[in-house]
This record gives structure tokens, C-alpha cells and sequence, in this order.
């Protein structure tokens, strides 16, 4: 961890927002507590922040998944840190969300962090970087194939931001804004002077923009290491297979007889059981599983209290208490909510690849 003169930056992480992008899963469930290797999202934000030296977080809630959101994370004794709620009550934009968090922030310079985000190399040299130097507001940046999937910015030859634009249909450049941003108390007028934008809302890199337009300092830094947004399906199978391929360790906690083959970087919960399985990390398997007569091939998180017989799966993300029986099929590139149940009445064996929400039921016939 940093030392304590991070302590007094603040931090906010916001997981209000719809998740529209991600549904059906998202009907049930928040985006942000969706799980990568096994893990909510979110903790990952929090994790970073905390290895910073971070110790107030402010969390952003939307009035349908707060209540999740509260109950997973808590009140952030698990990390020794306090946690505090900020309820906004519509999405009303990145920039609207600081405006709900003012009492909470206060004179603090504080780190933003989209609690849909996941970067591979913590926040802490940057919140070191910022604390020493004298910008207002700094900035990540990542080159990215799909520009105008998000905000853009423009550099000037020496590696000075020209301008930065929100989504744009025809992007100056390819470096994309990633969702982690550090700010001193500079951001709040900035904030007060921009209006909504085109999609409505009241955009940061609006903001951050109107800092540059009224002279303040913005200081970017291009990542090279991996950054992952998991607004879709493939992003969130993304996240899970670069998390998964940087685990380095076995951890064997429940119960492999003799005829299954564990091979590769596993983790195995308490409570678990395998019966006649193969499993090929990296991969983790959650508590209270039973897997009978199965392959689980790399790149698959497998939820607490699930249950699987006669299947194979790989590069999956199948969620808590799933039960996918006597299925005689192979399920790849998945993502499968809480509660689902799979059968098949049909032998012959095939091929899925699936999105399916919690508590779907699905019968293959
Ligand atoms: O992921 C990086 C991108 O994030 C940046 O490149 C864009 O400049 C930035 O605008 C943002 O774009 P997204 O479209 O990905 O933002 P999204 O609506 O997914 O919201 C990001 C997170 O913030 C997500 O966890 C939901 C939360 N949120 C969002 C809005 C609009 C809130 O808590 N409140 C809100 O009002």
C-alpha cells in the first residue's frame, strides 16, 4: 500500500447508471456486481483505490441497484476503509454524478473510478503522480480500435492535450479515455459551466474539456497495459479471461476424486466436489460446487453453489447456483446469470454459445 499522504485524497466510484447494454443479465442484477474471476467488478475499483492509500471512498448508487450494491460491498471494513453512499436519482451524465457527490468530496482532489472498468496496473503511481505535481486534473488514455465507443482525445506533438471530444462519430484520434481520473477541487466550476450534452447528459470530458478551455492544467498518460470496459457481453468474457490468465497460483479447497485430472492455474472452493472431471486452468470454480462426468476448459468462472453434469464448458462465466444437467454438449463464450437451469433431453452432442439471464430455464430438445 502507499504511504499515508494519500490519505487525504478521496475517492468515487461510480456504479449508478442503467446497464442497458448488458441486459438481460442487468435486469436482475447491477453491471458493476457482475463477476470477473469470481469477483464483482467493483471490488476491483476498490482494491485499487485502497492500494493507493486511499481510505474515504464515496460510491455512487442509482435508486434500482443501490440496495445490491450497498449489500454486497458494505461499509468498507473488509478493507479497513469507510465507504460512503451518494444516491443520484437519475444517469444524468459522469460530470452529474460529481455534482451529487460535492458534499462528499468537499476541497478534496479525489480519483474517479467507473465502477464498469478494470485496469491491470493499480491507480497508485498515479495518485502519487498527481499529489506531487501542480495539474488540476489527469487524465488515462489507451489507443483503442473503436474510437467512438468513447470520449477522444487529441494530443498536440509535445503530449499536451489539443481537445477532447465525447463519443464522436468521427474521431481525431484513436486514444480513448479510460474511466479512472484524477481531479482537485478545479473540476466542480468547471462542472458548473458545461450544459448537457446531445445525448443529454452532463459529460466529464465536456468538463475536463472546459478545464483546458479556461487554462487550467490537464495532464494525460497513455496506458500500455491492459484496460477493459465490461459494457458487453464479450468485454465482460474479456475481462474474465485476461484476470483469469494473470492468476499464478493453485488453490485447492474442496474435493477432486481420484478419477478427475486438475491441470494448469485452478482454484477450487471449500465445499466443492468433483466426481470424473477434467478441469484445465486457468480457471476458478466457486464454494459448494458439484461438477460430475465434466471438462471445464480455460478461461471459465464458475459461481458458488453451481452444479454441472455431463457438460463441457470453456471461456465461460457461469454464475452462482447455475445448474446445467445431463447436458451432452459443449457451452463456450458464455455468460449465464444466477439461478439458470440447462437440460437437454436430446443426445447429440453440440455446441452453445449463450447469454442468459438469472433464473432463465432453458431446455435444449
Ligand atoms: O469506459 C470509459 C468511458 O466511460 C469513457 O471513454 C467515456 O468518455 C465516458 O463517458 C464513459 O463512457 P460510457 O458510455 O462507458 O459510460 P457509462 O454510461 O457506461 O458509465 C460508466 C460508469 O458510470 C458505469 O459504471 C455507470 C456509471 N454511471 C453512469 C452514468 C451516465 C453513473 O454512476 N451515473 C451516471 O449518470
Amino acid at each position: 500500500m502507499s504511504d499515508a499522504k494519500n490519505a487525504n485524497m478521496k475517492g468515487l466510484i461510480l456504479s449508478g447508471g442503467k446497464g442497458t447494454r448488458m441486459r438481460p443479465i442487468t435486469h436482475t442484477a447491477a453491471k458493476q456486481l457482475l463477476p470477473v474471476a469470481n469477483k464483482p467488478i467493483l471490488f476491483y475499483g476498490v482494491e485499487a483505490l485502497v492500494d493507493a492509500g486511499i481510505r474515504e471512498i464515496g460510491i455512487i448508487i442509482s435508486p434500482e441497484t443501490g440496495n445490491d450494491v450497498k449489500e454486497c460491498v458494505g461499509d468498507g471494513s473488509r478493507w479497513d476503509i469507510k465507504i460512503t453512499y451518494i444516491l443520484q436519482e437519475h444517469p444524468m451524465g459522469l460530470a452529474h454524478a460529481v455534482k451529487t457527490a460535492r458534499d462528499f468530496l468537499g476541497h478534496s482532489p479525489f480519483v474517479m473510478y467507473l465502477g464498469d472498468n478494470l485496469i491491470k496496473d493499480g491507480v497508485g503511481p498515479l495518485v502519487e503522480r498527481f499529489s506531487k505535481g501542480n495539474a488540476d486534473a489527469f487524465i488515462l488514455l489507451k489507443e483503442v480500435a473503436n474510437p467512438s465507443a468513447f470520449g477522444v482525445a487529441l494530443l498536440e506533438k509535445d503530449g499536451s492535450i489539443n481537445c477532447l471530444e465525447e463519443k464522436p462519430a468521427q474521431p481525431k484520434s484513436n486514444l480513448a479515455l479510460v474511466g479512472v481520473y484524477l481531479f482537485n477541487e478545479k473540476i466542480h466550476q468547471a462542472i458548473d459551466e458545461i450544459k448537457p450534452s446531445r445525448r443529454g447528459e452532463l459529460e466529464i470530458t465536456d468538463a475536463i474539456q472546459r478545464l483546458i478551455a479556461t487554462k487550467h492544467r490537464v495532464d494525460s498518460h497513455i496506458l500500455r497495459s491492459w484496460w477493459l470496459d465490461t459494457g458487453k457481453k464479450d468485454d465482460m468474457l474479456e475481462a474474465n479471461r485476461v484476470v483469469l490468465d494473470e492468476m499464478t497460483d493453485m488453490e485447492m479447497l474442496g474435493n477432486v476424486d481420484e478419477n478427475s485430472r486438475v491441470s494448469g492455474r485452478v482454484h477450487i472452493g471449500k465445499g466443492s466436489k468433483l466426481v470424473n472431471c477434467i478441469v484445465r486452468g486457468p480457471a476458478v470454480i466457486g464454494e459448494n460446487c458439484t461438477l460430475e462426468n465434466s471438462y471445464v476448459g480455460p478461461f471459465t468462472s464458475i459461481g458458488d453453489g453451481a452444479r454441472v453434469t455431463q457438460a463441457e464448458l470453456e471461456h465461460c462465466i457461469l454464475r452462482e447456483k447455475c445448474q446445467i444437467l445431463d447436458f451432452n454438449g459443449r457451452i463456450a463464450d458464455s455468460l449465464i446469470g444466477v439461478g439458470v437451469e440447462l437440460t437437454r433431453s436430446n443426445g447429440k452432442p453440440q455446441a452453445f454459445r449463450l447469454m442468459l439471464g438469472d433464473d432463465s430455464k432453458v431446455e435444449v430438445v
